[in-house]
């Protein structure tokens, strides 16, 4: 138990970051889905937590934006996801896949 305590708290840093929200990716989330009042930090918070437990957490770009819906959509039951927690995920990575957004390394 000694041993293993800390070593639970390394784990965390094999996982990819996942990029804090900017206020460009608001600003386009406003746009792209003006009738909802998202700031997002709820969905990336959704995403990070429900999408990391079988797999590491795939970095939104990674999948191009049009692939998204069809991937969440697979994964919904898989991750146990209500539909407000889809849309929302839904809503997050299609924001941070967008064409033309910086990628970081
Ligand atoms: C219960 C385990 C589990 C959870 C939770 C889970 N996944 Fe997966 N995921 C898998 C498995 C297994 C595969 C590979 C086989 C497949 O595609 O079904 C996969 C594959 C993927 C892929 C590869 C592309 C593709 O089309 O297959 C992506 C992207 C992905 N998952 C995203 C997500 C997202 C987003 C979430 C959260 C909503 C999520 N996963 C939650 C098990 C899981």
């Amino acid at each position: 138990m000694r041993l293993l305590l800390p070593l639970l708290f390394l784990l965390p840093a094999c996982a990819p970051m996942l990029p804090a929200v900017t206020d460009s990716d608001r600003a386009w989330a406003r746009q792209a889905f003006p009738e909802t009042q998202d700031d997002l930090d709820t969905s990336r918070g959704l995403y990070a937590m429900k999408c990391s437990g079988c797999h590491m957490l795939v970095l939104p770009p990674k999948v191009p934006q049009a692939e998204w819906p069809r991937v969440v959509e697979k994964m919904q039951p898989k991750a146990k996801l209500n539909d407000d927690e889809k849309a929302r995920i839904l809503r997050y990575v299609l924001t941070a896949s967008r064409p033309g957004i910086a990628v970081t390394p």
